[in-house]
């Protein structure tokens, strides 16, 4: 059994513990920033493979207890990395510090690198070397306080990174971010859904994969775990074709359009990576154009805020507009708002029913969301 740590962004530890609950059969405890279980290679694949919400799988190798850099140096010097990694392989360390004690991240780092460069050097003479952009193994440590952990991340580059973007728009949102949103709007298959802001289109793609089964990181190879010692190709090869049978294409109504041409662009690029071209629908136009086709359904518009694209001013305008529009063409919809800007949320002008905490990356933001049932604006 291992001990694993898998993170999310924040604000979504709660869906992603209902997630993972439907991929493992253990015991899942729910933190700030993620999720902790024991789990074996299987569910430590199968996760890799499935999840859309969870962003890093770490397995715990060790928790202990220092009090200065030395007692760092000790603690990792005594970890059995003759097991882990040989002096062909290469490392990149990340260290979080939240400590009053181990303050110098530079020289924490250091001195967890020359832990592990000493203890291989000590059986072979010869040492392994750092790489920061393409190592063999990711180690994490976290030092909160006195405590340490140290992990491996199995996953190396962030579950976000699917595979099905060529080039990124600007103010394009991290991808377990836009699932875990799906999920909290309460989507599925059988409801339609507009996103007339889409951007590069995350929203709609990540809800077409999931209402047809694909799994999110289809079209990715790399994970970590591949060039560990015991990585077993066939129980890989077994979860990805388990996964890929699963996929299973039905009539759907999802709609996205944007003002911007080239933002339509990005989108059918990802789009049609994913051969799903013929079940999205695109176009370019103001969102104030848009018309359901249906009576009921999902809106849900992450527009800009400000600190990334566009003007405060004009932003409010904007705002304000969004609700209008909503209110005179969506009667009967679920609509919902993401957005980082706290203040202009306030210019929607409609009553809201429910308004979640999230993050983006550093940024606080808000989902927010407005029942648009005719006369209860
Ligand atoms: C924050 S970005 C959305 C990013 C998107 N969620 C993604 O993941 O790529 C806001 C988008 O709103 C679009 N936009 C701004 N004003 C608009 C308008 N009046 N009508 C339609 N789209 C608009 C911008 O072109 C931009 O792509």
């Amino acid at each position: 059994m291992y001990e694993f740590y898998l993170t999310c962004p924040r604000g979504l530890e709660n869906i992603l513990h209902d997630e993972i609950k439907l991929l493992i059969n253990q015991k899942i405890n729910v933190d700030k920033g993620g999720i902790y279980f024991n789990g074996n290679l299987e569910d430590m694949y199968r996760i890799n493979y499935h999840t859309r919400i969870g962003m890093n799988l770490h397995y715990k190798l060790f928790e202990g207890y220092v009090s200065n850099y030395n007692d760092v140096y000790k603690s990792i010097y005594n970890l059995k990395w003759n097991n882990i990694l040989t002096y062909n392989d290469t490392f990149a360390i990340r260290t979080k510090l939240n400590s009053t004690i181990i303050q110098n991240q530079n020289f924490c780092t250091m001195r967890i690198k020359d832990a592990i460069v000493d203890k291989i050097r000590k059986n072979t003479n010869k040492r392994p070397s750092i790489d920061k952009r393409n190592p063999n193994f990711y180690i994490f440590i976290y030092i909160k306080n006195k405590k340490i952990k140290v992990f491996l991340n199995s996953s190396g580059w962030p579950l976000f990174m699917r595979g099905y973007r060529s080039k990124i728009h600007k103010a394009a949102l991290n991808e377990s971010l836009a699932a875990g949103i799906l999920d909290l709007t309460n989507w599925n298959k059988n409801l339609s859904l507009y996103d007339p802001m889409c951007g590069s289109g995350t929203f709609l793609i990540e809800a077409a994969m999931k209402a047809f089964n694909i799994p999110p990181r289809i079209l990715r190879d790399f994970y970590a775990f591949k060039k560990w010692k015991n990585f077993d190709t066939k129980l890989w090869d077994k979860i990805v074709t388990e996964g890929k049978n699963k996929i299973k294409y039905s009539e759907i109504n999802i709609y996205g359009s944007d003002l911007i041409q080239q933002n339509i662009n990005l989108s059918e690029d990802s789009i049609r990576k994913l051969s799903l071209d013929k079940y999205i629908n695109l176009s370019v136009n103001n969102f104030n154009k848009i018309k359901p086709n249906e009576n009921k359904g999902i809106v849900i518009i992450n527009p800009p805020y400000g600190y990334r694209i566009g003007d405060i001013d004009k932003l409010k305008i904007l705002y304000k507009n969004i609700g209008d529009h909503f209110k005179t063409r969506f009667n009967g919809f679920d609509a919902y708002i993401f957005t980082g800007n706290l203040e202009l949320i306030k210019h929607i002008g409609l009553r809201t029913k429910k308004r979640i905490i999230l993050k983006n990356g550093t940024i606080d933001c808000r989902l927010v969301y407005y029942p648009l049932i005719s006369g209860k604006y």
